[in-house]
Formats: C-alpha cells, sequence, structure tokens
C-alpha cells in the first residue's frame, strides 16, 4: 500500500498545495497512508490540523516526507535540489512542463523516478476529471478578467442613473479554449460587451452560446486541431489575416485577454506593437500567453508595463492568486489520477493503460514518452 507524501511548494509566490485535506482523507479512507510536510497548506488556508483531522500525518521537513513517501505529490516541478533527494523507484506527480525543463526530465530518470506529468493526461472523456491543465485554465481565465477590470478604468455593466447612463465595458477575448470560454462567462456575469475569436470553427457556436459575439474572419479550411484536442499553428497568411481582423476591432476594445497557446511551442503574436497604438488610452490587455512568448509584442512576463496610454499585464501563474479553489480543483484531479493508478490500495493499475502510460515521462532510470524523447533530442539533449 503506497504512502502518499505532500511536499511544500518551493517555487516563488507559489501559494497551492498538491492536495488538500479532503483529499487527504479520502486516500487514508481508502487505506492509503499520508504523509504532510508541516505548512504544505498554509498558504492556500488548509492548516496542519486540518490535515490531522483528515487521518494523514505531519512531519517536520520535506526530507522526512521523501524518506516515507513512496509516491510525491507536487503542483510545480521539482527543483534540480529537490530531484536529487528524491528516491529510485518512487513515482512523483506533478506538472514537470517538459518542453521548458529537458535538464529536470533527464534528472528524473537519472534518479529512477517514475514521474507523471499532469501535463500529459490524454484530452479523453474518461481523463476529463484528472485534467489538471483544464481546472487551472478556468481558474487563470476567471482571475484574468477581474484582474483587468480592476485595472481599467471604466465599469463594466452598462447602468443608467440619475446621473446619466454609462455605457457598458467591451472586452475582447483572443483564444477560446478553457481559460477563453471562462474568461467570456465571467465579463459577461460582471455586464461587459464582450467579443471572442478562436480559428478551431467549432468555438464560434460555443462563443455564441455564451452571449458573446464571434470576430468574423474567414476560419482556416483545413484540420485545424491535433488528435489531442489541441490547436495547430496557424500559418503567416492566416495569422497576417487575423491581426486585421482583430486591429478593426481594437479602437473600442476597452480591455483585451488574449489566452491562444499551441501546445509546446511559443504562443502566435497576435497584437503587434502597432496595433496597441488602436486602443484607447487607459485600456488595459491582459496577456495570458505571457509565460509562452506572449500573444501582444510588448508583453514583459511577470511585469506590467505601459505603452502608448495602455497597461499590459504579462501575467503569470493567476491560479496562485487564488490559492483556495486552484488547491481544491488540482487537488481533486490528483486525487482522481491516485484512484485511477490504485483502485484499490493494493491493486494498482497496469502502467500500460492508456492515461497512465500517456503521462508517465520517466520509469525505470528511461525516458519513457516518445513525445518527450524526441523533444530531448531536439533540443540537443
Ligand atoms: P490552449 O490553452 O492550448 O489554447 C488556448 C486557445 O488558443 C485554444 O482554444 C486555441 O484554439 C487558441 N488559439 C491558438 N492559436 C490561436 C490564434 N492564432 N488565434 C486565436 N486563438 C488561438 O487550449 P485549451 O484551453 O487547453 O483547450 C483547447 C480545446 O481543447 C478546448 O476548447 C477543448 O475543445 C479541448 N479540450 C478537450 C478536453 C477533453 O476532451 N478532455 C479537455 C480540455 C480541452
Amino acid at each position: 500500500m503506497p504512502v502518499i507524501g505532500v511536499l511544500k511548494e518551493t517555487a516563488a509566490r507559489e501559494t497551492r498545495v498538491a492536495l488538500v485535506p479532503q483529499s487527504a482523507g479520502q486516500l487514508v479512507k481508502e487505506k492509503h497512508g499520508v504523509l504532510v510536510q508541516s505548512g504544505a497548506g498554509a498558504a492556500a488556508g488548509f492548516s496542519d490540523a486540518d490535515y490531522q483531522k483528515a487521518g494523514a500525518k505531519i512531519v517536520a521537513s520535506a526530507d522526512a516526507v521523501i524518506k516515507g513517501g513512496d509516491l510525491i505529490v507536487k503542483v510545480q516541478p521539482p527543483s534540480p535540489a529537490e530531484v536529487k533527494k528524491l528516491r529510485a523507484n518512487t513515482a512523483l506527480i506533478s506538472f514537470l512542463s517538459p518542453a521548458t525543463n529537458a535538464p529536470l526530465i533527464k534528472a528524473l530518470a537519472g534518479r529512477k523516478v517514475t514521474a507523471f506529468a499532469m501535463e500529459y493526461i490524454p484530452r479523453i472523456s474518461r481523463a476529463q476529471s484528472m485534467d489538471a491543465l483544464s481546472s487551472m485554465a478556468t481558474v487563470a481565465g476567471y482571475k484574468a478578467v477581474l484582474m483587468a477590470a480592476s485595472e481599467v478604468g471604466k465599469m463594466y455593466p452598462m447602468l443608467m442613473t440619475a446621473a446619466g447612463t454609462i455605457s457598458p465595458a467591451t472586452v475582447l477575448v483572443l483564444g477560446v479554449g478553457v481559460a477563453g470560454l471562462q474568461a467570456i462567462a465571467t465579463a459577461k456575469r460582471l455586464g461587459a460587451k464582450v467579443e471572442a475569436f478562436d480559428p478551431r470553427p467549432a468555438v464560434k457556436d460555443q462563443v455564441k452560446s455564451l452571449g458573446a459575439a464571434f470576430v468574423e474572419m474567414e476560419l482556416p479550411k483545413e484540420d485545424v486541431e491535433t488528435k489531442g484536442g489541441y490547436a495547430k499553428e496557424q500559418s503567416d497568411a492566416f495569422l497576417k489575416a487575423e491581426r486585421v481582423a482583430i486591429a478593426a476591432r481594437l479602437p473600442k476594445v476597452n480591455a483585451l485577454i488574449t489566452t491562444a497557446q499551441i501546445f509546446g511551442k511559443k504562443a502566435p503574436v497576435l497584437v503587434t506593437a502597432d496595433m496597441v497604438k488602436q486602443m484607447p488610452p487607459g485600456s488595459v490587455i491582459l496577456d495570458m500567453a505571457a509565460e509562452s512568448g506572449g500573444n501582444c509584442e510588448l508583453t514583459v512576463a511577470g511585469k506590467t508595463v505601459i505603452k502608448h496610454g495602455v497597461k499590459i499585464i504579462g501575467a503569470v501563474n493567476l491560479p496562485a492568486l487564488l490559492p483556495v479553489d486552484a488547491s481544491n480543483m488540482y487537488s481533486r484531479n490528483v486525487y482522481n489520477l491516485l484512484k485511477h493508478m490504485y483502485p484499490k490500495a493494493d491493486a494498482p493499475t497496469d502502467p500500460s493503460e492508456e492515461i497512465l502510460a500517456a503521462s508517465c515521462l520517466t520509469r525505470g532510470g528511461a525516458v519513457v514518452n516518445e513525445a518527450v524523447r524526441a523533444l530531448l533530442v531536439k533540443g540537443g539533449e
């Protein structure tokens, strides 16, 4: 029966915890041992006492979690120092960002750790309850709209007051995946006029069903989605036409939320420096793709810059700004993956099963995921 170890996150400004007391309690009921590093949940509002009440054991240090845990759960990829401590033939579940973390993946293989990447949970219906990318995108899309709203010098809803009628703010959402849909829904709830665009044709109806307008332009004729449900990279000609369509909207846009991503690649540039000039003074761009290079040419990841009177927010790790629900959702995803791995505490699922095989990156000293092996070769590793 594996003991699950919960480490306190060490990355700067990370506030989430990988397993909340409620999931820890469920695992204990199912006969797993749960070891939690003291203070692991503190930044998300979960005390050591909450974990103890759920039946988990609190230990003082990360070393004690690693020593006693057979399967370590984390949110952020482990640091090089943490990897060095991991024991051979134990398992790790965490985000691992393999596209930008080749040395980490090699080090995990070198330590003979069986590492599962939450990013590699396949996008199939059976695995939706384990899909942490989607749950974190939901939290991020919601927070993005609130942050932009608090920076725009204008109210979102239309108001008819004794002091006259206030027109609604216009919010444009670029990229309508999980984060974009949540951004649209949140901006609508706040009363804004919402417009959105995504090159995947199926998205048009989703945008309309949320009561937002779809920015019309000729959509690509070719297949725009990968088998895994992600958008393919668009041609330069398409991106050029897209920028023209976006630019036509910008003079009326008070808050622009950009979420466009291509899995494992640099984000497409949808807003050039010249286009920023066309936005009204006092408007805001919140770039959710900042960490992947940014959808706006002027974005600086982790910073807010003001250019041409427009505030450009290079948003980084938005889910960490809502640690309670981000942890609750991530923890449920991890719990569901654990439950899938161990339908009973003493009865593990065959590791060649589809979800486990797709998300396992290293096992027995080797990188076992073909796509990640190809990434490492491409990166000269
Ligand atoms: P993502 O975070 O990889 O990308 C965000 C959005 O950017 C996507 O909607 C994409 O089409 C869009 N984008 C790419 N290039 C663009 C461009 N040039 N201009 C504007 N937008 C652009 O995507 P996310 O949110 O992770 O998921 C995308 C889709 O995957 C979902 O809407 C859904 O259809 C599918 N999905 C399926 C799941 C399942 O079946 N289990 C789970 C989650 C998502």
